[in-house]
């Protein structure tokens, strides 16, 4: 297949590039490059990709990007590229959230019409049920974002859902709960964990409120694996699917297990909650169980290990430099 992935060189991105690669398809990796976060690790992101003949990376925007020629003659479009961060979202940050979550997503919706592909994946979020009613929550239930990130990711999925809904455009939106594994986001809490105990150094962890907020973790190869599926499989054309890793456990438990794994204590500073985390997530996967044929393979346990084995050798890697 003739595959674009945009968002390629961040966290899920790039790991779904490197596994399209490996399973012989033609990728065309699309991402700006953004400073959010370290663009070292972005290009890092990218090493297993660039060695490859059938990828080809394209350092644009999407907002200014010629669409319509990047979509001519592809198959499968996975659109991960945005602006990620729930409690970065508020204030003067909200116009970025807007124009890459919101703006961004309608563009590559308009270069896809008439492009003639066969599946459209769009990368939604748990963040969209704000504090929801029951857990685990389905995707029924009641949408009612707590966060400006959250408003734009549901903005997103709903325009997606319109395309859908009037131009038969093939799309599938998959909301992935809390994301972990090698190559995540320096921003998130797993990664900060780590790096706080891994080097005497660092920073403490800062720990938002008391600790007992909830977090479904969903590993990174598992969310790969459910959105190949999403672009395989017949009749889910129009279809949302939670994609939930069923590892759910709050952020104090979760600083043991990171200290186990690290061989070292988590040093914490506490800090007051922070404004758009939600309480709890857990995500009902009986749907994506059915019609993907997708269930997570990956304890939280042993992706944490994956993770830190990742994040030391980036630092043995940088002490090396
Ligand atoms: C994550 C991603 O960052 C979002 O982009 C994604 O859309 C979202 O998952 C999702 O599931 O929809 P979040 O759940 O906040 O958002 O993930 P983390 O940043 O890893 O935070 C997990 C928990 O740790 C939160 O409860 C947060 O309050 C806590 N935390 C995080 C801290 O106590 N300290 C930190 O420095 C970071």
């Amino acid at each position: 297949m003739r595959v674009v992935v945009t968002g390629a060189a961040g966290f899920v991105g790039s790991a779904l590039c490197d596994r399209l690669l490996d399973e012989g398809h033609d990728v065309v990796g699309l991402d700006r490059l953004s400073a959010y976060y370290s663009v070292d690790q972005k290009l890092d992101n990218l090493t297993h990709a660039l060695r490859s003949s059938t990828f080809a990376f394209l350092e644009v925007d999407l907002l200014t990007a010629n669409l319509r020629d990047v979509l001519a003659d592809v198959d499968w479009v996975f659109h991960q590229a945005g602006q990620p961060g729930v409690r970065a979202s508020w204030g003067s940050q909200f116009d970025g959230y807007v124009r890459d979550n919101v703006l961004a997503t309608q563009k590559l919706l308009e270069a896809a019409l008439g492009s003639g592909i066969k599946r459209f994946v769009n990368a939604s979020s748990s963040s969209i049920y704000g504090n929801a009613l029951h857990h685990p929550t389905s995707e029924d239930d009641p949408k009612s974002p707590v966060s400006p990130y959250g408003v734009t990711k549901y903005a997103a999925e709903q325009l997606c859902a319109a395309y859908a809904h009037s131009f038969d455009l093939p799309v599938v939106s998959l909301r992935y709960f809390t994301v972990f594994g090698p190559r995540q986001r320096p921003d998130m809490a797993i990664n900060r964990m780590i790096a706080a105990a891994i080097s005497e150094t660092s920073e403490p962890f800062e720990l938002y409120g008391d600790g007992t907020q909830v977090r479904d973790f969903t590993y990174v190869e598992d969310v790969v694996d459910a959105n190949i599926r999403a672009a395989l499989v017949d009749n889910v054309v129009g279809s949302v699917f939670n994609i939930a890793g069923g590892s759910a456990v709050n952020v104090n438990d979760l600083l043991e297990v990171v200290g186990r794994t690290v061989g070292r204590d988590v040093p914490v500073r506490r800090i007051p909650s922070q404004a758009g985390d939600v309480r709890r997530t857990g995500g009902a996967i009986e749907a994506a169980k059915s019609c993907l044929r997708w269930e997570p393979s990956v304890s939280l346990d042993a992706g944490i290990d994956w993770q830190v084995a990742w994040q030391m050798s980036r630092m043995r890697k940088r002490s090396d430099r």
